[in-house]
């Protein structure tokens, strides 16, 4: 039982694609156990989890209607894809002993609780961990403005971006050797480089309530309970 957490309630997105692992697509087992065992050690320090989840493992909305499709079919396909990792990441919490909730944007009664806000937060505050399917439920809107505006609803103090990336680079570092990770940035630098952490919907949402974002490799083990600890890990935009 760890009691040294920084952070009494905070808001993880967890990209979907790095749910895939080594295959590139779906969900990997041994990956989303990883992930589990992680958010559950966090939970166990006592701090309130709300999750959102991304769907580009199964299903890239953007790609999609950038390829002709229809960018809000697409992108409710894409919402559709967050709902089964929801899903998956449920099973596999519970797994880890940590009770959760699912909650869905979309109306989806047989398969997760509608969302309701004061709802989620009576089940934050009753110890289960709390994700979010379905994105806002609103085609046009990534699954990182999800992040930030369940956040913001919950109050959650910070919103921890995990990733497939250590954090946040001038360059892109899987191109670029000589690319240099940020430790802090502004809102606003991050806007006017066009550093590519959140699309600019997120990061203006972030910024007018004054939500921090904490981007570390989700990859990492024990990366989640060090970023609930407060310790220096990846980067702090602010
Ligand atoms: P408390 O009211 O704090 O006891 O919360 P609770 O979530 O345990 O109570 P509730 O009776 O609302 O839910 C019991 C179980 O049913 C939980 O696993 C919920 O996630 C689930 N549940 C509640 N509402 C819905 C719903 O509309 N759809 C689905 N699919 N499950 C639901």
């Amino acid at each position: 039982m760890g009691s040294s957490a920084a952070f009494k309630r905070i808001l993880l997105k967890l990209s979907g694609e790095a749910l895939a692992g080594k295959q590139g697509h779906g969900i990997n087992t041994d990956v989303i156990k990883q992930v589990a065992q992680d958010i559950a050690e966090a939970h166990r320090g006592g701090t309130e989890i709300g999750i959102v989840i991304g769907g580009g493992n199964i299903f890239r909305g953007i790609a999609a209607s950038a390829g002709g499709m229809d960018r809000a079919s697409s992108d409710y396909m894409g919402m559709l894809a967050t709902c089964i990792n929801a899903l998956a990441l449920q099973d596999a919490l519970e797994k880890e002993g940590v009770p959760t909730r699912v909650q869905s944007a979309i109306e989806m009664a047989e398969i997760a609780e509608p969302y309701i806000r004061r709802k989620a937060i009576r089940h934050l505050e009753k110890g289960r961990a709390v994700i979010f399917a379905a994105g806002t439920g609103n085609p046009y809107f990534t699954t990182d403005t999800a992040a930030a505006l369940r956040a913001a609803e919950i109050g959650a103090e910070v919103i921890m971006k995990a990733t497939k990336v250590n954090g946040i680079y001038d360059k892109d570092p899987a191109k670029h050797s000589d690319a240099k990770m940020y430790l802090e940035l502004a809102y606003i630098e991050v806007l006017n480089k066009g550093l590519k952490v959140m699309d600019s919907t997120a990061v203006s949402l972030c910024m007018d309530n004054k939500l921090p974002i904490l981007t570390f490799n989700l990859m990492t083990s024990g990366n989640i309970l060090k970023a609930v600890n407060g310790e220096t890990i990846g980067t702090m935009v602010r």
